[in-house]
């Protein structure tokens, strides 16, 4: 009914813009007064996390990418090795585990079956398994060693939005704790960022407030048949996100590519006209890979594609290349996926309603997936 939507008109306009109580949520009580983290819940003992010689994480679709940018965070701050799987691939490859592995599922609903054979086949192994999850009392949590829980809420939209950042928030969290337990020498960096963190609700929020552009551009494609997205780093998952995120919901071709990957292959796909969303990173921090980016964006739009630029305040080399141009706050270049993500999300709703599409229920699509 309208009264569940809140005055929205779907669940999923509703969870989008329950994103920054979602976030502050799911930082409640988990960062102290000293600015350190206190993750009493994550019940593997500190010394287990300081043998910890590789972390694995196992997720299927968007949880999937939440997992992806986790890896650069963890490498980043621990320095431990981390893969990341769809478990779906997971147990069929044999792959190697032991006591010293970390295993993390994430899984908003906890009844994925896929993610739940990952983790049952990484305790076989004798691995830990940390679970990130949104659903109390579910499967995948009732079945590891231990669990994270995202403050999301009940998500109801299919296609996940306040599940997606919330995640992050968890994966970020899990990263920064794992640097605070075997101290790493990114000791200042982790409280500046564990600073940042606690702020980032209110950039999320400031993003909400600047979408009515991204609507009006959504609805001028909506007869498109492709749309393309680019980033790096830690915007390449967010590429992914948003081509996975108009996939479910505008039934149309979306891909998302490493802009490093354009001149292997993908740049052939440039023709005049065609939607290309870029996610440019901060210029400040990797400012080496935001040159690159911006770089990329001239080689496309050389050969006519209609360029869709997301870049941080400020940043006014992107200007001239910028069919459009959305503005995200500035962030820590790792966090930045919190932000960059949200007008995708926008992006891909209202591009599935112009073309009258069902966006809490699309085709085909069940909520949480229980068969293999
Ligand atoms: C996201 O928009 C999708 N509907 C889907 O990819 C989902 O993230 C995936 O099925 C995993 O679900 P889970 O988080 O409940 O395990």
């Amino acid at each position: 009914s309208a009264a569940e939507k809140g005055g929205h008109a779907s669940f999923m306009l509703k969870e989008i813009a329950e994103q920054p109580k979602a976030v502050a949520d799911t930082l409640l009580g988990r960062i102290d007064a000293e600015g350190s983290l206190t993750l009493d819940e994550v019940r593997i003992p500190a010394h287990e996390l300081r043998e910890t010689d590789k972390v694995v994480i196992v997720a299927c679709g968007t949880a999937f990418h939440a997992g992806l940018i986790a890896k650069y965070a963890i490498e980043h701050w621990t320095r431990i090795p981390c893969e990341v799987e769809l478990a779906s691939e997971f147990r069929y490859r044999d792959p190697i585990l032991d006591q010293r592995s970390l295993v993390i599922a994430i899984s908003q609903s906890g009844e994925t079956m896929d993610t739940l054979m990952a983790v049952r086949h990484a305790r076989e192994q004798g691995s830990k398994v940390l679970a990130i999850c949104n659903t109390n009392g579910s499967t995948i949590p009732r079945e590891s060693d231990a669990v994270l829980y995202t403050h999301a809420g009940p998500e109801v939209a299919v296609a996940s939005t306040k599940a997606f950042l919330t995640q992050l928030v968890a994966c970020y969290l899990v990263a920064l704790y794992l640097g605070q337990v075997r101290g790493t020498k990114w000791g200042d960096e982790i409280r500046a960022v564990i600073r940042d963190l606690a702020g980032i609700g209110q950039a999320v929020e400031r993003v909400l407030g600047t979408m009515e552009p991204v609507r009006e551009l959504a609805r001028s494609l909506a007869g498109q048949d492709t749309v393309l997205f680019l980033g790096r780093h830690v915007g390449y998952p967010v590429a992914l996100e948003g081509a996975l995120k108009l996939k479910e919901l505008a039934y149309m071709h979306a891909e998302g590519f490493a802009a490093g990957e354009l001149k292997h292959g993908p740049i052939a796909l440039i023709e005049e006209g065609l939607p290309v969303v870029v996610v440019v990173p901060s210029p400040r921090g990797r400012s080496v890979l935001h040159d690159k980016l911006v770089s990329n964006i001239q080689e496309i739009r050389a050969r006519g594609a209609r360029t869709v630029v997301i870049a941080e305040e400020g940043d006014e080399t992107v200007t001239p290349y910028a069919d459009h141009l959305v503005r995200i706050p500035a962030t820590p270049t790792l966090l930045q996926p919190l932000v960059a993500t949200v007008p995708l999300q926008v992006f891909a709703c209202e591009l599935a309603t112009a073309r009258g599409n069902e966006v809490d229920q699309p085709r085909n699509l069940a909520k949480s997936v229980t068969v293999e």
